[in-house]
């Protein structure tokens, strides 16, 4: 099996660990909505999206993908992602969800559970769940669509992603890509959910 170079995670690059920025444009007043949710991940084969802390492969176009996809919007991620980063990601609302109460993120709000944290989105929809796996395991039952970077190569690693029910999920695009230096092969899929959607959490979520 394949063991991976540890890079930083999404948008490590020039201008990641800025201080989340004000968007340029005002933000609608989301009054008592709760943020549409997707969520964005980058897998590999054998399901793993994470090794020690960060992520097993470096694939550039990934990372640009993702700033391109998640910029003007609010990302929701674990505690232990947030702390994988250089710091909040630029130009986006960063919200961290842990469950203690004292945890402070710098350039980040933080949020108690799933719920708060879509409450707290004040940018426009959808919010994108940016993982880690704890945090896709209790989102996905709330996700209108998955952005997947699917790696056609096996890595080692100490998280995955949730399992889903295929008939859940009807893949709308993919777009295939091979990384320049690495040779890894990789998609870009967009899954849409086929049937009904949770759209409040239950305890413990
Ligand atoms: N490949 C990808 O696309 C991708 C994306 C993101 C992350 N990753 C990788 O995934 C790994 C991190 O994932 P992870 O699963 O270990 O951690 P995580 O999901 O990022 O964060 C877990 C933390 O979130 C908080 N949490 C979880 N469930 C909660 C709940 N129901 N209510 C309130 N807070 C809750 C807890 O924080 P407290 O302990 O503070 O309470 C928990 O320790 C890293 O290796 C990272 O690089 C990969």
């Amino acid at each position: 099996m394949m063991r991976g170079i540890m890079t930083p995670h999404p948008d490590a690059g020039p201008g990641a660990g800025r201080t989340a920025g004000h968007p340029s444009t005002p933000i609608p007043d989301r009054g008592t909505t709760v943020a549409d949710l997707e969520i964005v991940a980058a897998v590999a084969r054998n399901g793993v999206i994470g090794a020690r802390g960060g992520l097993p492969w470096r694939l550039p176009d990934d990372l640009r993908r993702f700033r391109a996809l998640t910029t003007g919007h609010a990302v929701l991620m674990g505690r232990r992602t947030f702390e994988s980063l250089p710091g909040a990601l630029p130009d986006r609302q960063n919200i961290v969800i842990s469950r203690d109460p004292g945890f402070r993120a710098p350039g980040a709000e933080t949020a108690g559970d799933l719920a708060a944290a879509r409450e707290r989105v004040s940018r426009p929809d959808p919010a994108y769940c940016i993982g880690g796996a704890e945090i896709y395991r209790i989102a996905l039952p709330f996700a209108r669509r998955l952005h997947l970077t699917e790696i056609d190569r096996a890595f080692d690693g100490d998280v995955r992603f949730p399992d889903r029910d295929p008939d859940d999920w009807r893949e709308t695009a993919r777009e295939p890509h091979v990384d320049a230096v690495s040779g890894v092969r990789y998609d870009f899929v967009t899954y849409e959910r086929t049937g009904r959607i949770l759209t409040r959490p239950g305890p413990g979520a």
